[in-house]
């Protein structure tokens, strides 16, 4: 058995800021109660006309990835590419990166695990790596939630929590056992997967010859819809449980975490994590000030800038944690 280790990073985010004062303009909303909620100060939006998609930030996340990597693009054996905000219903995005970036006909697969998107592609692309299947695979979270989301009143309680971004891993088989990513932790309970939910274009509820026949402007299906409190209350638990399991899977302390990258759902899940892992400022990244919560796309993009700001170092004990609709949640732990 192998290790997988992560050898490139890389992010992109649209250039549109969009402040909390911006959205005051669209909605019954204001600066300090998404600050005082949510941490967040602004995000980024797509403008519309930019050409940015999905697909396409993804691919400009991953060139640079691959560049940072120090191998050619013909060196991917395959493709995982995380989102719950694809260009088209199906393909999912993973082929137009194949198709973009020109490689060779390796495998794309589609993970749609929300929050934890990443994580679960990681784990994926991880054990993939690990059985001795694939040496080099690209891993890509990316999401274009702007174009989704109620701009009114009606939606304040979601539409202001979201922004759009991308990021991306390369991995590499590592000989190495005590190297790179030491294990990944899954976890699902679907008995709560309509309190974060995007009902349509899925078919369970809805038939798109229903839907455009009743034409109806208030249908609020292709909204995002989410139980804010019960979500937050679940994900404080799930983050804390997931995160002491991969501690414990690799007989290691709390104090042994040099870096703990949350998915960026709210800053007071991080605070909280925090401060019950009794953790230093140092010990633990956000970012969701800046870019509000941006998915799958969160954490990559929060790995890639601790590790561009220099806070991540050759020997760290770096751990990621998700949690998100589904509900599912993950952690994977990295030697780095
Ligand atoms: O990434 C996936 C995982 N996601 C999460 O983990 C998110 C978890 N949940 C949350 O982060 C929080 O529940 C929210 C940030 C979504 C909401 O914060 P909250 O403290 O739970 O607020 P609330 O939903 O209980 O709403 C409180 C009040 C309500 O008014 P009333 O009923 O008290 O009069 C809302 O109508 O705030 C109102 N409100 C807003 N006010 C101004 C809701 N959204 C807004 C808004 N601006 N954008």
């Amino acid at each position: 058995m192998y290790n997988s280790k992560i050898i490139g990073l890389g992010k992109y985010v649209p250039d549109n800021v969009v402040t909390n004062n911006d959205l005051s303009k669209m909605m019954d909303t204001n600066d300090a109660w998404i600050q005082e909620r949510t941490g967040i100060k602004e995000r980024r939006w797509v403008k519309e006309g930019s050409g940015d998609t999905t697909a396409t930030m993804g691919v400009k996340a991953a060139k640079i990835a691959i560049e940072r990597a120090g191998i050619d693009k013909d060196d991917i054996d395959f493709i995982v590419f995380a989102t719950l905000s694809p260009d088209m219903y199906f393909p999912g995005p993973g082929v137009q990166v194949q198709h973009a970036l020109g490689i060779k006909t390796v495998g794309a697969l589609d993970v749609r695990n929300q929050c934890s998107g990443f994580v679960y592609a990681l784990s994926v692309a991880d054990n993939f790596i690990k059985t001795g299947m694939y040496k080099n695979i690209l891993v890509i979270g990316s999401e274009l939630h702007s174009h989704g989301l109620d701009k009114t009143t009606r939606g304040r309680s979601v539409s202001v929590i979201f922004g759009d971004g991308a990021g991306a891993a390369v991995l590499t088989r590592e000989e190495n056992n005590s190297k790179g990513i030491l294990s990944t932790h899954l976890h699902s309970e679907g008995e709560h997967a309509e309190e974060l939910v995007l009902i349509a274009p899925g078919l369970g509820k809805r038939w798109v010859n229903d839907i455009l026949k009743d034409n109806d402007p208030n249908d609020e299906s292709y909204f995002p819809y989410m139980n804010g409190q019960f979500v937050f209350k679940n994900a404080v638990v799930r983050f804390s449980e997931v995160i002491m399991e991969g501690l414990i899977k690799n007989n290691l302390q709390v104090d042994a975490i040099d870096m703990l990258i949350p998915h960026q759902a709210n800053l007071r899940i991080a605070q909280f994590i925090q401060k019950k892992f009794k953790l230093n400022d140092d010990q633990v990244f956000n970012n969701i000030q800046k870019y509000g919560n941006t998915t799958a796309a969160s954490i990559p993009i929060a790995l890639t800038e601790a590790w561009e700001e220099g806070k991540i170092k050759e020997g760290d004990t770096v751990v990621l944690a998700a949690f998100g609709s589904g509900f599912t949640w993950g952690s994977v732990i990295i030697k780095w």
